[in-house]
């Protein structure tokens, strides 16, 4: 690639919240596998904190995954392994196997099956107390918890009639459940996000 990979102006702002959270929530070492992992820069930036881990990166758009090894590259970080397409609603996924997952604000940004598929997939690929780790917006019991929130919500809709800031409590925690996982924290974030990890 001659030119600068793309860049996502909003991981520059969450990504020192999120690793914060990833360091208390992760085991010394393993393999993590990222969904939807955009432009990259979350793992660039995230992997080198880990020092245990080695870190998948991947995403359903072919495009993104040239972007994804280049911000890698600029990393200098070793751990960090080619970004591989995977769309949450295949079966099987390309990787089969890890000690964490970590999705970070795809949920809201995709119809209803991709969460169904990244539950069903985390439920296929993690082992026993592997932690699942979402991060984005959330509507808490059925109402949305800032106004910022309500209005990010109408814009998804506007965009495409089947995204939209799912809640917590009423649609994600009963799936995730169903599958044999534990709801083992919720973290506050800025900017009313959450941090929300499932174990197996
Ligand atoms: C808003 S971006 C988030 C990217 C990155 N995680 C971040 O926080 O900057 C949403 C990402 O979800 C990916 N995505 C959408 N549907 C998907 C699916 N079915 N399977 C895997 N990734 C998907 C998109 O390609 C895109 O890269």
């Amino acid at each position: 690639m001659t030119s600068e990979p793309r860049s996502a102006p909003a991981t520059a702002r969450n990504r020192e919240p999120i690793i914060m959270v990833l360091r208390q929530v992760l085991p010394d070492a393993g393999m993590l596998l990222e969904i939807a992992s955009g432009t990259g820069e979350h793992a660039a930036f995230m992997a080198p904190y880990l020092p245990g881990w080695t870190w998948q990166p991947s995403d359903a758009e072919p495009s993104a995954l040239a972007d994804i090894d280049a911000h890698a590259r600029m990393s200098g970080c070793d751990r960090i392994l080619p970004a591989v397409a995977l769309d949450v609603r295949a079966n099987p996924w390309p990787v089969t196997q890890a000690d964490a997952l970590f999705c970070c604000n795809m949920i809201h940004i995709a119809p209803w099956d991709a969460a169904e598929g990244l539950f069903a997939g985390a439920a296929r690929i993690l082992s026993s107390d592997a932690p699942l780790i979402l991060y984005g917006p959330f509507k808490r019991y059925g109402a949305h918890s800032a106004p910022s929130n309500e209005a990010f919500d109408a814009d998804l809709k506007g965009r495409n009639a089947s995204w939209g800031v799912r809640c917590l409590d009423t649609e994600v925690t009963p799936l995730v459940r169903s599958l044999g996982f534990s709801r083992d924290a919720v973290v506050a974030m800025p900017a009313n996000n959450l941090t929300v990890v499932f174990r197996r």
